[in-house]
């Protein structure tokens, strides 16, 4: 089609043209943040599955590579991570050069020697910081025939209290993690099977599993174990999803804590982001501070192919560090724009209004500058009104607009993308997204990260996120707030254009 710059993110990172999805060896090495992901280098739908790569040092700026790991007579190179193998457990460091080692999954082609379409984890080695790379030889070095072909998704990493490397991988159509480990990343002894758990119903794939530890609020002397587990399609507003998991790891097996029961309703789960855009999370390995970052594919499989941007189709939403808070007494993954990016914005002079209050009306915000991005702080407090909130992306009539509201009788935050500019490029993109959350002595803080194409709603502190694609029509600019059948305050508003 048609190129679309008007809808290139402008903080989001995409590839300058073609298709990309999961990122993928997400590491820091040597204070550089790289960001490889799953890219087809020669058109902008699925297929000829490669490893594109970006790289940024302040995970804000990123630049585009070469492509790092092409697809090729006997492969397709499927999702996977990256670990600096410092110690050359491996034996592939180079002239004393300890090597970067990619851990993905092959899925082998007709001719390669291999058992057509079956996935196996590989590796690859790269002492050059990540541009250029090498296949081991004997690869692969984990299958899992007979037992499945659906094998994928190897996440590495290093665990220290028994100084071994630790691998989670999936058998997707199973609903089981795999757990292995190995002290040399080539030969892997398998060790436990997590799940099925939560949603795991028939259709549903697992997939790019991740194990982590975080201290439970802020106390590093409580550290609980993370697993996230990608599912798509059945996530909670709709297609693809990240679900997590809290509790003990002892080296060998995980145990998730605070389980909802068998068939509990969608909501019962815990999700780390409740839009419809955001899938194949993963964490950065090595990153500096003990800090957890995270970063996902911006989109969703029930349209991802027919997003109507051009040249490129996909875009990863914004990194953010994650923390592990006790809320209403579970511990909880609470998710904040990276502070680089927070950094970034709070040195942008801010438009502000201390308090507004709107009484059953839409009250347009009086800006010099509406153009996306756009970083929106506000405090909403819907106090007699139905629904109160803000309205961003809107056209002068109104006719266009995505809306983003609490609801006070159901005591939810809503996104509805209903009439955001381009919805029908598939039934599935208009909607509403809807999560429960309470108010806090009445009022509720929201930050509106508003790009060219999407809108990243934190409230409560991070405690729920929702992100979501849009496709707003050129000039669709209006930010608005707006309270129904009542009065709204709202208080602490400031909005910065970012450039
Ligand atoms: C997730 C996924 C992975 C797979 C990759 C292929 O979106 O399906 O399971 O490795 O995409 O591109």
């Amino acid at each position: 089609g048609p190129a679309t710059e008007q809808w290139r993110p402008a903080i989001h990172y995409t590839p300058a043209r073609n298709w990309m999805n999961d990122p993928n060896g997400l590491i820091w090495h040597d204070g550089v943040y790289h960001l490889f992901y799953q890219y087809n280098p020669s058109a902008s739908h699925w297929g000829n599955m490669s490893w594109g790569h970006a790289t940024s040092s302040d995970l804000v700026h990123w630049k585009e590579q070469p492509v790092a790991m092409a697809n090729n007579t006997r492969e397709e190179i499927f999702s996977g991570s990256i670990v600096f193998d410092k110690r050359n457990t491996s034996g592939l460091a180079v002239n004393g050069k300890p090597a970067l080692v990619a851990v993905y999954t092959s899925v082998f082609k007709e001719g390669s020697g291999h058992e057509s379409g079956v996935q196996a984890q590989s590796l690859a080695y790269s002492t050059d910081n990540g541009r250029t790379w090498k296949a081991y030889a004997k690869n692969p070095v984990l299958t899992l025939r007979p037992e499945s072909k659906n094998f994928r998704d190897p996440k590495v990493s290093w665990y220290a209290p028994g100084g071994y490397w630790l691998m989670t991988t999936v058998v997707a159509d199973a609903h089981v993690v795999k757990i292995y480990k190995s002290s040399n990343l080539i030969d892997w002894e398998f060790l436990s099977d997590f799940g099925p758990a939560g949603v795991a119903g028939n259709g549903v794939l697992w997939e790019m599993p991740d194990l982590f530890p975080l201290p439970l609020d802020g106390d590093a002397n409580r550290p609980m174990w993370v697993m996230l587990v990608n599912i798509n399609p059945g996530s909670i507003a709709g297609g693809s999803g990240v679900q997590y998991f809290v509790g003990t790891f002892d080296g060998k097996t995980f145990n998730a804590e605070n389980l909802p029961v068998q068939g509990a309703d969608l909501s019962e789960h815990r999700w780390l982001d409740h839009g419809a855009d955001y899938y194949a999370a993963g964490t950065f390995a090595d990153a500096p501070d003990g800090r957890r970052v995270t970063i996902a594919w911006m989109s969703n499989w029930d349209y991802a192919d027919r997003v109507p941007t051009s040249p490129w189709r996909g875009a990863m939403a914004l990194p953010r560090d994650l923390a592990l808070r006790t809320i209403d007494g579970v511990p909880r993954l609470v998710s904040t724009p990276a502070r680089e990016y927070l950094a970034l914005v709070n040195g942008v002079a801010a438009s502000r209004w201390k308090a507004l209050t709107v009484r059953s009306t839409t009250k347009p915000l009086d800006l010099a500058n509406r153009t996306a991005p756009q970083d929106i702080d506000l405090v909403v407090e819907p106090y007699t009104a139905k629904r109160a909130g803000i309205v961003v992306a809107a056209a002068a009539d109104g006719s266009r607009q995505t809306r983003v509201y609490y609801d006070t009788k159901a005591g939810t935050l809503t996104v509805d993308r209903t009439r955001s500019g381009d919805t029908d490029f598939s039934p599935k993109l208009s909607g509403r997204h809807i999560v429960y959350l309470p108010l806090n002595q009445g009022k509720i803080h929201l930050k509106v990260v508003l790009d060219k194409s999407s809108l990243e709603v934190f409230a409560a502190d991070g405690r729920t996120v929702i992100t979501d694609l849009v496709f707003p029509k050129a000039g669709d600019d209006r930010i608005s707030l707006f309270a129904e059948d009542g009065e709204a305050r709202f208080s602490d508003i400031a909005v910065r254009p970012v450039r």
